[in-house]
């Protein structure tokens, strides 16, 4: 591993005739090309298009429309950004004015002429469209390859991919045509595994502590290896603990006896930095806070993004277990919870029934992780408005509960419930391998595997039908199906909640 990355290093050192640039992934030519092209709802009649760029571009700028022969609207921002220790920069641009559930064509202009090739994505089904659709959710999922998880491991890490075998990332690609969009809350990229794969000699001793392009690197790998799907499907993201700072909060050499803390992490690695600049997710059309907590509908389901890892309110300023204690609050005192509250509150039953919440942390698991202040805070709340399903990952497992609320499982199970159901699927891979399950398993629990690498499907059929799926990553075949009834009449648009 070592010796490859090395000869890569040495390779473009050599052949700098023509000025490249470098990203841990890819070398492109100019430093205006896009990488990492991805699409993010912006409220009911928009999108987000975002990309990266290894140089400031003056006005970012999109061509789109319907057909791809003749791209006749233009849209552009100011929004090219970067940070301390970034290697790129994020480019950002809204297009708005879109009719719901419509195929567009876009292109992205570089240096004032139309040089890509038009991408394409769908925008969302409006609110009320109670037709089928199928969300694709990972969660807990790092760069794959030399970089991140491969066929071999550091000492003492686990679980690597055996020869051959697919990730999650491929098999989602090969799965893309299924699915609506993508949801991923938290923890992506894992670039903050940097050090320790430098501790472990995954990758050689090159740069450490005084050399941040390492975590750089990762990052921008992780989002070139998944250009394929976010270019063509909307990219959910929330935050997770390792978007937080560029350690994971602290570091053990136990070989050495060193103990680095988030202290080493230059300006730039920390306190959710690169998450803030890379996306832009609809925050402003739901009145919620950045790419923290925001919510959007797609037919007949609100989903609800939130922030797990700071800005818990009442005075709790993270989750009690593994916290980011450098980071935040972004928002004032119970801003988040008071969002929370007021977004669920102003749901229309009738036009989206399904109400989804999507976070890192797990309230209910068997295998650790469980954070327990998150649920103090958001769970009367999931409850009271009757929050349909919670999906998360953080422990990487998967986990599939009963319907539950305030630790007593719902006795009516998957059968017209009034409480959330929770599932954790934190098992999408990355360079630390996979969680081990505690036995015996939480009375609530329901199916759990921690044997290998995989990802969910949410398939809402109707008003009354919600499937979840578990699909290994290796070969996509699913695993675990089980589906929520409740009791709607979904013709009518009437029913109990
Ligand atoms: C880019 O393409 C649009 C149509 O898609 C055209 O109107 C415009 O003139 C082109 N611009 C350049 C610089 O080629
Ligand atoms: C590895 O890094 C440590 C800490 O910077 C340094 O003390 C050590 O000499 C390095 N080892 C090698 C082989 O470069
Ligand atoms: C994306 O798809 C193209 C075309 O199939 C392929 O050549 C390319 O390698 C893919 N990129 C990644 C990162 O998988
Ligand atoms: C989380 O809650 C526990 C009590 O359950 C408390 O002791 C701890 O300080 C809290 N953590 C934070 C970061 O607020
Ligand atoms: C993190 O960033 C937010 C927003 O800029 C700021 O309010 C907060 O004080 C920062 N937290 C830390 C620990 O630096
Ligand atoms: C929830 O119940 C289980 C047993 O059913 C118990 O092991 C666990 O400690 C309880 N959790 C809390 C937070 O009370
Ligand atoms: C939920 O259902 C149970 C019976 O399964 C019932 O005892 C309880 O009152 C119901 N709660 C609400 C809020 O409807
Ligand atoms: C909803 O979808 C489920 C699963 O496909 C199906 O069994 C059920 O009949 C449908 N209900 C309605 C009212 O269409
Ligand atoms: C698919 O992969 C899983 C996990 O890697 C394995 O247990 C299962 O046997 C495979 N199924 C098929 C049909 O290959
Ligand atoms: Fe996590």
């Amino acid at each position: 591993m070592a010796i490859r990355l090395w000869a890569l290093c040495l390779t473009l050192a050599a052949t700098n005739a023509v000025p490249s640039y470098y990203d841990g992934y890819q070398t492109v030519d100019r430093p205006t090309q896009p990488v990492q092209m991805r699409i993010a709802y912006n409220g009911p009649y928009g999108v987000t298009v975002s990309w990266n760029t290894f140089q400031q571009i003056q006005r970012p700028t999109v061509r789109f429309a319907e057909e791809p022969y003749f791209l006749y609207r233009t849209a552009s921002s100011e929004d090219s950004t970067t940070y301390p220790t970034s290697l790129t920069y994020s480019n950002h641009v809204r297009l708005n004015g879109l009719l719901p559930d419509t195929q567009y064509y876009e292109q992205y202009l570089i240096d004032g002429s139309n040089s890509s090739q038009p991408l394409s994505f769908r925008t969302a089904k409006e609110a009320g469209n109670h037709e089928p659709f199928t969300v694709g959710v990972v969660v807990d999922m790092g760069t794959f390859g030399p970089l991140g998880l491969s066929t071999a491991t550091g000492v003492g890490a686990a679980n690597p991919l055996r020869p051959g075998e697919h990730t999650t990332i491929q098999t989602l690609s090969q799965q893309l045509s299924e699915l609506d969009f993508v949801v991923h809350p938290g923890d992506l990229s894992y670039a903050d595994a940097w050090l320790k794969e430098e501790i472990q000699r995954y990758l050689p001793n090159t740069s450490r502590i005084d050399n941040p392009t390492v975590y750089e690197h990762i990052n921008n790998a992780f989002y070139d290896e998944l250009v394929n799907i976010t270019s063509y499907k909307p990219y959910m993201v929330s935050p997770g603990n390792h978007e937080a700072n560029c350690d994971n909060g602290g570091t053990k050499d136990k070989t050495n006896g060193v103990t680095y803390t988030e202290a080493i992490c230059p300006v730039g690695q920390t306190n959710f930095t690169g998450f803030r600049n890379r996306f832009r997710m609809p925050s402003g059309p739901s009145g919620g806070l950045e790419n923290f907590w925001y919510s959007y509908d797609y037919g007949m389901a609100h989903f609800v993004s939130i922030d797990t890892e700071t800005d818990l309110g009442h005075g709790l300023t993270g989750p009690d277990e593994g916290s980011p204690e450098f980071s935040g609050p972004f928002g004032l005192m119970n801003q988040q919870l008071d969002w929370l509250e007021k977004d669920l509150a102003s749901v229309d039953r009738r036009k989206t029934p399904w109400v989804v919440v999507l976070g890192h942390r797990p309230f209910y698991n068997s295998a650790g992780g469980i954070c327990t202040n998150c649920s103090a805070n958001f769970e009367p709340l999931f409850h009271r408005y009757g929050v349909d399903l919670y999906f998360c990952g953080h422990s990487h497992v998967y986990n599939r509960n009963a319907p539950i609320y305030n630790n007593v499982t719902d006795p009516r199970e998957l059968n017209n419930p009034n409480s959330t159901w929770y599932i954790v699927n934190g098992a999408a891979g990355h360079y630390d391998g996979l969680d081990t399950l505690n036995y015996p398993l939480m009375p609530y629990t329901r199916y759990a595997q921690d044997q290998d690498y995989s990802f969910s499907k949410l398939i809402f059929h109707n008003c009354s039908h919600l499937t979840q799926q578990a699909v290994w990553s290796s070969n996509g075949s699913v695993y675990d199906e089980a589906t929520l009834f409740k009791d709607r009449d979904c013709a009518k648009g009437l029913w109990k909640e």
